[in-house]
């Protein structure tokens, strides 16, 4: 699987690309505002086993993003089941130095296209920290509308949040 994007291309995870993850991801300002199985440090066991995780996918959900042939993000989809079946959320992360180049605003909406046209959902959804409004920007920026805002729904770093519910509908 591979999305030609600006600047970037959307592919699959090769058991290759541990080192280039572990580099990119091995930073406190990104885990800050995933969920704590994105941990930080990010060590090269984590990354080995992440891309071993990803060699046979059955929907294919999670891509690396590929600048100059080296992994520098990962985005990747969750589908929801019972009555959210039609449903999938979205998480995202990029390497620091590639932050601020539109990169990430660009991968959504290719990655977003892909999941409206190949996986069985009407409905993307993606809960931003209140922290973070560099995300809550990207989505704007992607077509996604503010639906929510879930007060104390999160604690990340010891710290409770409010989350931003985000959505896109087919
Ligand atoms: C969030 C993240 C993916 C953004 O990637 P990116 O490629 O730098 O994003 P883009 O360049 O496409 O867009 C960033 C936008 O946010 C804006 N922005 C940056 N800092 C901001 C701030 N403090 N407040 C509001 N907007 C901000 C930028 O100006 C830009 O908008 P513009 O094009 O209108 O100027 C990246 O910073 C990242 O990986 N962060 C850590 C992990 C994370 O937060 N993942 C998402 C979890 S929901």
């Amino acid at each position: 699987m591979e999305l030609k994007g600006t600047g970037f291309t959307l592919r699959g995870w090769n058991l290759n690309d541990a080192a280039s993850l572990q580099k990119h991801a091995d930073n406190p300002k990104i885990s800050a505002f995933l969920m704590d199985r994105f941990p930080y440090p990010y060590t090269m066991e984590k990354a080995v086993e992440w891309v071993n995780s990803l060699q046979e996918q059955h929907p294919f959900v999670n891509f690396a993003i590929d600048v100059d042939d080296q992994v520098v993000g990962g985005l990747g989809f969750e589908l929801k089941d019972d009555v959210y079946r039609k449903t999938a959320s979205i998480g995202y992360w990029l390497g620091e130095d590639y932050w601020g180049r539109g990169i990430m605003t660009r991968a959504v909406s290719l990655g977003v296209d892909y999941a409206f046209s190949n996986l069985d959902v009407i409905r993307i959804q993606a809960g931003i920290l209140s922290k973070n409004p560099t995300s809550m920007r990207v989505l704007e920026k992607a077509g996604f509308i503010k639906e929510a805002v879930m007060r104390n729904a999160v604690i990340k770093n010891n710290v409770i949040m409010d989350e931003h519910l985000y959505a896109i509908l087919k």
